[in-house]
């Protein structure tokens, strides 16, 4: 079956990267979440899609620039009417003790190359005894493989935007268990091939029907969606009889 990962948490409806978000994905069934990291100036790993705080938060600034008590007191409840704090990745990760959730932790680490983000993601992992329900992506490929370095326990997939030639030959060279392509830039003749190699394979940002269908009727791994109710309404029709 199809797993269905909320991206950013159920962030069609609500704020993307929050534990509003999260929740709502866990309460609608969701079997996973996608998520990013980027770190603060004393090395907190925080929640947030933008490098800057500006587009989901109402302060301003580079996340690498805040200290993790000043961030903390930002809103990102954009969309909410509670006040809503970025949350830190080991609030996320305590939460998932109550749940048997898996999380896509995406490194965004591609424009600023985050000292120390590898290991301090691992480290919190593994205190927290998750390192079988996580799996690390990033568009920062060498960090994919200094992941796997520092903890081959614990799955990895690259993220590509483009159309990579035998992308399971690729994703085998980095002893990576999976890989997250873009969703309009794979066919269904290549994720049956990298599937057929063992390779898990989870496209994103899946929302609309009809490509809903299409990865459903392939069978394809798993899809990393903002719309995980809709989608989950959809794959009913799959999973029946
Ligand atoms: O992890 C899949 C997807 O989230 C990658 O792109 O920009 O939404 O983080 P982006
Ligand atoms: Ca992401």
């Amino acid at each position: 079956m199809t797993q269905i990962f909320a991206h950013r948490g159920y962030a069609a409806v609500f704020s993307e990267n929050t534990m509003g978000a999260f929740v709502e994905a866990e309460k609608a069934g969701a079997d996973g979440l996608e998520l990013d990291v980027q770190l603060t100036k004393d090395d907190e790993i925080v929640v947030i899609h933008d490098e800057k705080v500006n587009r989901t938060t109402d302060g301003s600034g580079y996340v690498k620039d805040f200290l993790f008590k000043d961030i903390r007191k930002l809103n990102a409840s954009k969309k909410g009417v509670k006040k809503e704090p970025i949350p830190s990745l080991n609030e996320v990760l305590d939460w998932m003790q109550t749940n048997n959730l898996v999380c896509n932790i995406e490194l965004k680490n591609d424009l600023i190359p985050y000292k120390g983000m590898e290991e301090r993601v691992i480290q919190l992992v593994r205190n927290y005894g998750m390192t079988d329900r996580i799996i690390i992506s990033s568009f920062n490929h060498y960090s994919v493989v200094y992941s796997y370095q520092l903890a081959p326990e614990i799955e990895t997939a690259p993220l590509f935007n483009e159309r990579i030639f035998m992308p399971w030959v690729y994703a085998q060279s980095i002893r990576a268990k999976g890989m997250h392509p873009k969703y309009s830039r794979i066919s269904d003749k290549i994720i049956k091939s990298t599937m057929e190699n063992g390779i898990a394979v989870r496209p994103y940002t899946v929302n609309k029907d009809a490509d809903l269908h299409r990865f459903f009727n392939i069978r394809c791994s798993a899809i990393i969606t903002d719309e995980p109710v809709k989608a989950l309404n959809i794959r009913k029709q799959y999973t029946q009889g």
